[in-house]
């Protein structure tokens, strides 16, 4: 049974997800981009992973990074899902002007976030055109009871 990236891109599509924004403070030059590809590995230690494309910026900041954050959105944040979508480059002391705070890592976390994990870098990995980025999971909280953000068959969606 064959199988090419556009007929795997629609079909892996079905596995419904979440919508997190992953963010990096390199020496106070934040970064963030959306992730949908973070799957959690281990509870003991606790892990999780994240998957990013080898041509994303945040890739760089990630190989540079000793933490990273972890913003779930809730299902009021499309707009913050789409502007960290679109590639920037890390900034002084602001997160694209967006309301944010900064975690015990150092690392910004998204204001508005229905719940926030916090990362110690961990292990990256080769996965094709992608880098398996792992991460210890040092803290984190719920924040707020909104439904969450997700992404099904390439559009956001929300529990009804
Ligand atoms: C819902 C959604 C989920 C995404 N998930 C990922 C992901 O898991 N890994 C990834 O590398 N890019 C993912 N992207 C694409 C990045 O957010 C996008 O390439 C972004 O521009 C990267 O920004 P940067 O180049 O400034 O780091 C996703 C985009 C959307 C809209």
């Amino acid at each position: 049974m064959a199988i090419d990236a556009d007929q795997y891109r629609k079909i892996i599509g079905s596995f419904a997800t979440g919508v997190t924004v992953v963010t990096t403070n390199v020496d106070g030059n934040y970064h963030g981009f959306t992730a949908n590809a973070v799957t959690s590995v281990s509870l003991d230690p606790i892990l999780l992973l994240v998957c990013v494309d080898k041509n994303a910026r945040a890739l760089e900041e990630l190989r540079q990074a000793t933490a990273f954050g972890v913003s779930i959105l809730g299902e009021s944040q499309e707009g913050i899902s789409n502007t960290f979508a679109t590639r920037g480059d890390p900034e002084g002391g602001t997160l694209r002007g967006l309301e944010f705070s900064q975690g015990e890592t150092g690392a910004p976390l998204v204001g508005g976030a229905i719940a926030q994990l916090e990362c110690e870098m961990g292990e990256h990995f080769e996965g094709g055109d992608h880098i398996i980025v792992m991460g210890k999971v040092v803290g984190g909280e719920i924040l707020s009871d909104e439904g969450p953000l997700l992404y099904f068959q390439g559009k956001y969606r929300r529990i009804a």
